[in-house]
């Protein structure tokens, strides 16, 4: 059933960053959604294994960065190895949002989010964040998520 609901439920690809202290770190992230317009708050739906899970916890920011199509190499770099094993950055070029969240400057835009409020939805958390920063940066044709690109 999995499969059909990736047919039916349409999402971009983003990475997903957070900071805390001196740790940083961004993983791949598809479910992710707008459910407010005033204010502004996005979803992102987070499982709890995941060493970005604790660092959004905490620090209670976070940013999306959304990915350009073609950067599917990207998106696997970010979504197949935990930021615990290493450095995940290492080669990006990387800024931060105005609370400190990490940007990767090679995607289309980012927005940083203050974190509202958390959903328990299965194996999953949701947070919910409003945004608190943003920008436009490469702009361009944002990547589509594909279930049969990454998965089986
Ligand atoms: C295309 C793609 C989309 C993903 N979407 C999500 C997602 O929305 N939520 C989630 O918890 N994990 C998602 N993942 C899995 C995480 O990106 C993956 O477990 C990552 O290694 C976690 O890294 P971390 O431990 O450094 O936070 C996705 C992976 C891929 C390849």
């Amino acid at each position: 059933m999995q499969k059909v609901v990736a047919q039916t439920v349409l999402h971009g690809v983003y990475i997903l960053t957070a900071a805390e202290g001196e740790r940083r770190n961004g993983m791949t992230a598809a479910w992710v959604c707008q459910v407010s317009f005033r204010p502004l708050i996005v979803a992102v739906s987070v499982a709890p294994e995941r060493y970005t899970f604790d660092l959004i916890d905490k620090s209670g920011y976070f940013a999306l960065c959304a990915l350009k199509a073609g950067q599917e190499k990207d998106a696997k770099h970010f979504g197949f190895v935990s930021g615990r094993k290493g450095d995940k950055f290492e080669g990006y070029k990387i800024s931060a949002a105005a609370n400190g969240s990490p940007v990767l400057e090679d995607s289309v835009a980012y927005l940083e989010c203050k974190v509202v409020e958390r959903v328990l939805a299965g194996d999953h958390t949701l947070f919910l964040g409003e945004v608190v920063d943003g920008k436009v940066l490469q702009g361009g044709e944002p990547l589509p998520f594909r279930w049969s690109d990454y998965f089986k």
